[in-house]
């Protein structure tokens, strides 16, 4: 009796305000198990609305930007999660109808504050708006995922909610890693005249990481990207990232890898 009762505030709370799409889930009972192959790794004919296909090798991509006006000064900052193809290729711009505007209106509306709170310092534009990218981000990369379609999506779920979902869980698998944190705690850090080698950078960053290796991004000697590669368990709204070894080298040469430091913040 209790429960039901419960149930019931519950389900008619979230049908009058807005919920994430991540509660939507829970609510309607739509999620996807995790339990299954992770993608790029199923032997028979999956459902793409519980197993990320084509594009099941996914790379969240950070920035060492050090031009960036505001950019916090220990951290790395998110270029995105991008959905590649098992074999390294990628789709992208899969879905111009649904190539969202005002992305902080529509985290906004659907009660994602606090992720678009941590977009604001953490997801920042080098050539323009912060806003600009992030639409970027989800036209060319976040209308790829197949779990992200909209028919995949419990019904009565908002318009755009899939990029909602989207947007939360890039932030989340971000906050799991902490580039800069795990250089400094093998003291490598910004210099204006020491440099680095790859295989101690590739180190400090295996270390922190639990063993897994990214592919770090350089323009001639200077550090100033990462991707560190995923395969995911059920959908993007929820699903269990499961860590895997870049399948790509880094561009930064083996020795003499300067890490710049940033010009000035705020
Ligand atoms: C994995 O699932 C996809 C989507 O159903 C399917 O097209 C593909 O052939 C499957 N891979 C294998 C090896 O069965």
């Amino acid at each position: 009796m209790l429960s039901s009762i419960a149930l019931f505030s519950l389900l008619g709370s979230a049908l009058a305000t807005p919920v994430d799409p991540v509660d939507l889930f829970k609510v309607f009972g739509s999620s996807c198990s995790t339990s299954g192959a992770a993608s790029c790794h199923n032997t028979t004919s999956v459902d793409t609305c519980c197993t990320e296909y084509p594009g099941g090798l996914l790379l969240q991509t950070q920035f060492w930007d050090t031009d960036v006006a505001g950019s916090p000064a220990d951290s790395w900052t998110i270029h995105g999660l991008w959905p590649d193809n098992c074999d390294g290729t990628y789709k992208s711009s899969c879905d111009p109808s649904r190539a969202y505007k005002d992305i902080s209106s529509l985290l906004t509306a659907q009660n994602a504050l606090s992720t678009l709170d941590f977009m604001k310092k953490y997801w920042l534009n080098n050539a323009g708006t912060s806003e600009e990218l992030w639409e970027h981000e989800w036209a060319k990369h976040g209308t790829c995922y197949s779990t992200l379609e909209p028919s995949c999506l419990p019904k009565d779920s908002p318009k755009g909610a899939e990029a909602v979902a989207f947007f939360e869980t890039t932030v989340k698998l971000f906050k799991s890693l902490p580039t800069y944190t795990w250089l400094a705690n093998a003291d490598i850090t910004p210099s204006t005249s020491k440099t680095y080698t790859l295989s101690e950078l590739t180190a400090a960053l295996e270390k922190g990481s639990g063993g897994y290796t990214p592919a770090l991004g350089c323009t001639s000697k200077k550090l100033n990207s990462i991707s560190w590669y995923y395969n995911l368990k059920g959908s993007l709204v929820n699903g269990k990232f499961v860590p895997i070894d870049s399948p790509q080298s880094s561009t930064c040469p083996s020795s003499g890898i300067e890490y710049p430091v940033r010009q000035s913040s705020s």
